[in-house]
């Protein structure tokens, strides 16, 4: 993780947020590259979702809802972990981590374990953010950032089941930020307390929601290995009853073997109809579904894969890292899918005269249209190659003298290091038929 950690700062991917403050935990930013990749993780989620499917669609509801919702979906009461404090040094805990944590003035020992600690019981905190809406702070005008995604899509239901002209089985897609006040976040991007959730509700007849529960768990875990995620570093794991959240009656998740060991990717729930029934108590309003043909009236059941934007961009980074010698020097590269990779081909002239940066500019100039591009014209072409490698870039095009007479380049292979000469009208359509191909990692095998 700590490799990660510094490629990210070095290239520009993440940075600690308010670092000239010195840092406010656990908040991150993303650089230039951390939000092209994180963009294209969240499109691949659009596309799957959305552009290549009928029964889904898009919503983008707002952070800030009625403080009913919070009450009606259970997050007020319940939404809390178990917390302590030590009385000596201060310092707040997870009390169900408590096993995995250092204690900050022993850290070879746990919470607890130090001779001066002092823990008090363990308390509920719930982890939603509270805040104040309009210019009178008083109980009246408490609200929460949301916690998840999900609340908003529910409160919808009506609204798009009106316009969409849709039945069960269809489904509501977003992605938007989740604010939890995690006690002990960390590992990076892995817990935050502001964080973007990729969430789809999908409502189907209560009889089929077995049926629809494990076909998005197959989906799901189809998503990440065609994204290039080794399949032995994915498993799903089927909660046990005690795990299970209030409104669940079945969740599996997708985990990943990440540095810290195997964590949650997704959770794929069951939800049953646990939230559109408890919208529809404290709203008044009817949240069911009326089929015509049939003259059934129904609240829909729900199943919901929920994943993490910033946890995936995580996984597909760790996935990707990768270092390896070549002629007897250290190369380090990200192995990402073309698709997710930050940018796709970099343009670089071999020597900053001749011609070359002109013709450079060109090929630019075409490719850009279609896929995202970077002209690199400094320093040594094995020092661009290397930066390159280092942010992901599937293919570097090479201008040299040749190029002038007979207008082909050398597309370079990010992955296996082959070069290749192609004519520079060809270039456009070659890359983006590659970049439409399936693609499996070198890591594998
Ligand atoms: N609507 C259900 C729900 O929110 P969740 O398991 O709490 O379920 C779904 O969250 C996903 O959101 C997780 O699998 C994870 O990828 C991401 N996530 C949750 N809390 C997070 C945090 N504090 N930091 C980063 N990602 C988080």
């Amino acid at each position: 993780m700590d490799k990660i950690v510094a490629l990210c700062k070095r290239r520009g991917f993440i940075f600690p947020s308010s670092e000239i403050y010195g840092g406010l935990g656990s908040t991150y930013d993303y650089g230039h590259y951390g939000v092209l990749l994180k963009t294209n993780v969240k499109n691949e989620w659009w596309r799957a979702m959305v552009q290549e499917r009928d029964d889904i669609v898009a919503l983008d509801s707002a952070i800030l809802q009625h403080p009913r919702v919070w009450e009606a979906s259970g997050h007020l009461a319940g939404f809390t972990d178990p917390m302590v404090d030590c009385r000596t040094c201060k310092a707040r805990f997870r009390a169900d981590h408590i096993g995995e944590l250092q204690c900050p003035q022993k850290p070879s020992r746990h919470p607890g374990e130090g001779p001066d600690c002092d823990l008090t019981e363990a308390r509920d905190f719930n982890l939603m953010f509270e805040t104040t809406v309009g210019p009178v702070k008083d109980s009246g005008s408490i609200a929460y950032l949301r916690p998840e995604t999900a609340q908003g899509i529910f409160i919808n239901f009506k609204n798009v089941l009106q316009f969409s002209r849709k039945k069960p089985p269809f489904g509501i897609a977003q992605v938007g930020k989740s604010f939890r006040n995690e006690i002990t976040p960390g590992n990076f991007v892995f817990r935050t307390r502001e964080f973007e959730q990729m969430e789809m509700e999908f409502f189907v007849p209560p009889t089929e929601a077995d049926t629809w529960y494990r076909y998005w768990i197959e989906q799901r875990e189809r998503w990440y290995t065609e994204l290039g995620i080794r399949p032995d570093h994915l498993k799903i794991r089927p909660h046990d009853e005690d795990e299970l959240s209030h409104y669940s009656s079945g969740t599996s998740d997708v985990e990943y073997l990440f540095p810290i060991g195997w964590s949650e990717l997704e959770g794929i729930a069951n939800r049953g109809s646990f939230d559109l029934t408890r919208h529809a108590e404290f709203s008044g309003e009817k949240l069911e579904y009326f089929d015509q043909a049939t003259g059934e009236r129904y609240v829909p059941h729900v199943i919901e894969p929920a994943a993490g934007a910033d946890r995936a961009t995580l996984a597909f980074l760790v996935d990707a890292y990768d270092e390896e010698e070549v002629a007897g020097e250290q190369r380090t590269l990200l192995r990402l899918h073309p698709r997710l990779a930050p940018v796709k081909v970099a343009v670089l002239p071999l020597v900053r005269k001749d011609g070359q940066p002109e013709l450079a500019g060109e090929v630019h100039a075409a490719l850009r249209g279609r896929m995202h591009t970077e002209y690199d014209e400094g320093g040594s072409v094995g020092k661009r190659y290397r930066r390159q490698d280092e942010i992901g870039t599937p293919w570097c095009v090479t201008i040299d003298h040749q190029s002038i007479e007979d207008r082909t380049v050398t597309l370079r292979d990010r992955d296996t290091l082959a070069q290749e000469r192609v004519a520079i009208d060809e270039l456009p359509d070659l890359i983006a038929t590659r970049l439409a191909a399936d693609w499996t990692s070198p890591k594998i095998g």
